[in-house]
């Protein structure tokens, strides 16, 4: 069956990206949010970021524009979710909070309806427990800044079935994003790795071994990274951060314990990039 209509939940960091990227691969995509802000906040961003591509000479002002129409801002769920053949749950990192827009969900879309959720580390296998479509459920995890950003994870539930996981695939493949498919754990395989990495950076900022600027530029000169872990974090933003190695530590053990430093920030709110202020101070 030929998947047209996308439907994407929750227009920040993510979201955004994601329903650009679904635009320019041709899919009629809704974007939801439940706060206008929010809204507003997602298509600004998709508009910043297309424009910045006419300017390089990379589309014309037309290719902008048709992509920008097939992108339908949108508060109410009913009206986002209804008739989508797919839908790409990106709402907050909390079990509750996802179980519970799935449940509202399930009285809206079409029985042919895939749900796929982008989750940083949560199990795919008890969300899609909690509706009547646990084989037409996955994982699609994306990477921040999405536009950017290759690589498509895909996370496999119990019960998901291979048609599921074929029609992720291709989907995937046609939004330009190279796949890789993992077996369902706690934050799977590149956040199980990466958010690990993070969180350490945050011990040996912790320890006073160097300074915030030095530990990213050893990393980043060292290394080859494109960006030094802390800096990393700012843009991933540490409460994302943070409820992933949260995740780790709860069910894989000590090994994973968050960083405090990374608790204090998180709890002064300083989130990063986002806030204007995480381990870097944005406002300068
Ligand atoms: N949105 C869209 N495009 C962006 C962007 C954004 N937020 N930020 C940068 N770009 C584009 C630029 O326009 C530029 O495009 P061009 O090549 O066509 O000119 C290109 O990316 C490079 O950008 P810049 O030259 O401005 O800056 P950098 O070279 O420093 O690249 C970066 C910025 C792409 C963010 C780079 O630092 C990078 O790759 N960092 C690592 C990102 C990473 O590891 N992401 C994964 C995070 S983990 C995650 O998301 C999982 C989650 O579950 C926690």
């Amino acid at each position: 069956m030929e998947m047209k209509k996308v439907c994407v939940l929750g227009a920040g960091l993510m979201g955004n990206g994601i329903a650009q990227v679904c635009a320019q691969a041709g899919y009629d995509v809704t974007l939801r949010d439940i706060e206008q802000k929010f809204i507003d906040g997602g298509m600004n961003t998709i508009k910043k970021n297309l424009g910045r591509d006419v300017e390089k000479g990379k589309m014309t002002p037309d290719q902008m524009n048709a992509i920008l129409s097939r992108i339908k801002p949108m508060l109410n769920l009913k009206e986002a979710a209804s008739g989508a053949d797919i839908v790409v749950e990106v709402v907050i990192e909390v079990m509750d909070i996802k179980k519970k827009v799935y449940a509202e969900l399930e009285e809206i879309v079409p029985k042919h309806c895939l749900f796929f959720t982008n989750t940083s580390g949560l199990s795919i296998t008890e969300m899609a427990a909690v509706t009547g479509r646990p084989d037409r459920f996955i994982g699609t995890h994306f990477f921040n800044p999405v536009p950017v950003m290759r690589l498509l994870e895909i996370i496999r539930g119990h019960q998901t079935s291979d048609e599921t996981l074929e029609t992720a695939r291709e989907w995937g493949k046609k939004i330009g994003k190279d796949v890789i498919i993992v077996k369902e754990a706690p934050a799977f395989v590149v956040n199980r790795i990466l958010c690990t990495m993070l969180n350490e950076a945050f011990f040996v900022l912790d320890e006073g071994l160097a300074s915030a600027e030095d530990i990213d530029k050893g990393m980043v000169l060292g290394c080859n990274h494109p960006i030094g872990p802390l800096a990393l974090a700012d843009l991933v933003g540490n409460e994302t951060l943070l409820r992933v190695v949260e995740g780790l530590h709860r069910e894989l053990g000590d090994k994973y314990r968050p960083a405090p430093i990374l608790r204090k920030l998180v709890r002064a709110g300083n989130f990063g990039r986002k806030t204007g202020k995480g381990v870097y101070d944005y406002n300068k």
